[in-house]
């Protein structure tokens, strides 16, 4: 993806003593970075707030993300904004997170288009409460025309719900006479996910230390990097990011293979 250089130097100025963009290498970026923006509740919990502050606080820490990864030239970034297993929290905060989905995404708007961001759901976003959906759909309509970034927010998404989802698409069509059995492979079911349109995430970053996928992006997953960081969500900034892509960048991808 293209980028503007001016814009990135002065995005990433005033580095911490640690990273800096010179530590990166901007032709071997990863295509596809994914977030799973973890540690908001703690983050709350420890300045002694309510956690609905640590959501509140952790929408800045998106934007960030977002927009280092418009400076850095990235085609795609995911982040996990609520999953099939969040609706057995409270129903305040179940609530809150509605609220903050739809009131930032109207609020963001022009930032997508000022960047020319492009905007998809990745999760059942048809089961949601009406204000929220009816937003998604506009922000999906609003970006459709974007050819910048593509940031995928995975809403209401579950993994295996996904793959699930997929088998019966594939059922579907097989009973329809449309494909035939011989014609599920690893490319018909990769085609009947959400993420049909993506590539695969190259780089997956979790905060606050947890060592686990939450049913995240299974199927997708297979051969990404990962990159643990015990930052909570809130405190993640474009220098963790930065941290993230050097971690990468020092990985030995072999695919399975071995090396020539
Ligand atoms: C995980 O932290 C975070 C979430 C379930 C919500 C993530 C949502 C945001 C960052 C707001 C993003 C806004 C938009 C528009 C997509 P947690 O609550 O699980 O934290 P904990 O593990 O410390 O309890």
């Amino acid at each position: 993806m293209l980028r503007d250089e001016q814009k990135l130097i002065e995005y990433f100025a005033d580095a911490p003593d640690d990273i800096s963009l010179s530590d990166v290498n901007l032709d071997h970026l990863p295509s596809h970075i994914s977030v799973i923006m973890d540690g908001n509740g703690r983050w709350a919990t420890r300045q002694g707030k309510e956690r609905g502050e640590g959501h509140i606080a952790g929408i800045s820490s998106l934007r960030e993300t977002i927009t280092a990864c418009v400076r850095l030239g990235v085609d795609v970034l995911s982040a996990y904004a609520f999953s099939t297993e969040n609706w057995k929290r409270p129903q305040h905060e179940v609530d809150l997170l509605m609220h903050l989905f739809a009131t930032t995404l109207l609020k963001e708007l022009p930032l997508f288009h000022q960047e020319n961001v492009r905007l998809v759901f990745l999760g059942d976003i048809e089961a949601l409460p009406e204000k929220t959906r009816d937003v998604f759909e506009e922000g999906l309509a609003e970006t459709a025309g974007n050819t910048g970034m593509v940031l995928a927010l995975a809403v209401n998404y579950g993994a295996r719900a996904e793959l699930a989802r997929a088998a019966r698409t594939l059922a579907a069509r097989v009973a329809s006479g449309d494909i035939n059995i011989e014609d599920i492979d690893e490319g018909a079911v990769a085609a009947s996910l959400y993420t049909a349109d993506l590539p695969d995430p190259e780089l997956l970053i979790r905060t606050s230390g947890e060592l686990r996928l939450s049913n995240y992006l299974l199927w997708q997953l297979a051969y990404s990097e990962f990159y643990v960081t015990d930052t909570l969500w809130p405190d993640f900034d474009r220098w963790e990011l930065l941290r993230g892509i050097k971690a990468f960048q020092g990985r030995d991808r072999r695919f399975g293979g071995v090396k020539a």
